[in-house]
Order: structure tokens, then sequence, then C-alpha cells
């Protein structure tokens, strides 16, 4: 049996209709249910339902052979896996965000405050320019740090970019472009080689056809 996990919210709909464009049988994940653990009816596979942020660390450590999982979070967590396919849903971008002329009103700090939901993204792309900033770690409703004057600038996502819009923010940089990855745990690949290819080939065949 193969265990992936799925990360619950915005990337999970995608993922369940690739999975079964490839013909593995999603019915019982689409519902409303609360259940965290779902296995296909001939047992083949089982997903667990997880937050997005806590895929990579259940792919580490081979509680679940395959995981999808944004980039960002990838790239936040930086643990040892796998990476094995871009799956071009979820298209989105990693930037630093705030009022176009950078500084938050009524900030007197002089070094560069920036909330985020990924302070380790945020402290290497910083870091790469030689920018020494503080980071202030949030969870969400990141675009109110510089709204409240909590920090000059925030690291975030931009996908439509209607809440940096509507709350008069705008991209200052563009750090990386985001989509939905297939990661696979190191020992699994190769203990379950050919159930894991097949699941791998089949998703590359549906999205080279596309
Ligand atoms: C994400 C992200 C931005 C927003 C970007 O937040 O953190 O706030 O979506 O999307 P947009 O460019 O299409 O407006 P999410 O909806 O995950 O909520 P959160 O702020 O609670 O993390």
């Amino acid at each position: 049996m193969i265990t992936i996990a799925l990360a619950k919210g915005r990337l999970a709909d995608h993922a369940l209709d690739l999975l079964e464009k490839i013909g593995i049988d999603c019915k019982q994940l689409r519902g409303k249910s609360r259940k965290l653990i779902f296995t296909t009816n001939d047992d083949s596979i089982r997903f667990i339902m997880v937050k997005p942020s806590d895929v990579p660390a259940y792919v580490e450590y081979g509680t679940a052979d395959i995981g999808i999982a944004g980039k960002d979070t990838l790239l936040e967590e930086a643990r040892p896996l796998y990476e094995m396919l871009d799956l071009k849903f979820g298209a989105c971008r990693l930037a630093v965000a705030g009022f176009a002329n950078r500084k938050a009103s009524g900030i007197t700090n002089t070094q560069t405050r920036v909330a985020t939901k990924y302070p380790n993204i945020t402290r290497n792309y910083f870091a790469s320019k030689g920018e020494n900033v503080e980071i202030i770690k949030l969870n969400g409703s990141v675009e109110l740090g510089p709204l409240t004057g909590l920090s000059d600038v925030i690291v975030d996502i931009v996908e439509s970019g209607r809440t940096l819009v509507e709350n008069g923010l705008v991209v200052l940089e563009e750090i990386c472009p985001i989509s939905a990855r297939l990661v696979v745990n190191q020992v699994s690949l190769k203990t379950k080689h050919n159930e894991i290819k097949r699941i791998i080939n089949g998703l590359k065949d549906l999205l080279e056809g596309e």
C-alpha cells in the first residue's frame, strides 16, 4: 500500500482531480467528511489529510510515501525529500510586498521588519542580498503587518494579487514562482519503486498531454 499525504485546503481539489484522471478512486475524499484517513476500495492507496506545512514532515519520516504540497512549503521546511514532479497547479509567486514607498507609517525602527509565514525563506532571501532584517513570524493575514505598523514589508505568496490591491499594497520584489509539487520519501522510492513510479509516470503523461 502507498500512503499519500495531501495538503488540506486550496491544493486538495486540484490534486484529487489529477489523481482521479490517472484512475485513482478519490470519491470518498470529495465530501465534507472530517475523517483524516481514507483508503481506496482496493486497499492500494491510503490518503492522509494534513495541514499543508506538515506534508514534508510526514514524507521525510516515511509515514507517507508520497506528498503533494506547494513549493513554498517545501522551501520553508527544507527537508530531505525527492521532489519528483511539478504538478503545475496552484501557481503563484513568493514576493516581498508592502507600501510602494516601502516604509509603513509610524515605524521608527532602522532595521527593516518583515512579517511572514515563511521565516526560513525570508532569512535566506535577505541574507542572499546581504540585507540584515528582523523577521516577525505570523500565521496568517500577514498583510496586516504593514497596515498596522507591525512590519515594514511582508514576504508572502501572491496568487491573484487581490489581497494586496484591496489593502493598498504592492509587490516590491519577486522571490520565485511557486506551484504544487509531488515529493517522495527517499527510502520508499527504492522499496516501493514500481508502485510509486506507476503514479508518477501516470501524472507525467497526463501533464504532458494537457
Ligand atoms: C494567502 C496569502 C495571501 C493571499 C494571496 O492567504 O497569504 O494573503 O492568499 O492570494 P491573492 O493574491 O489571490 O489575494 P490565505 O488565503 O492562505 O490565508 P491566510 O492569510 O490566513 O494565510
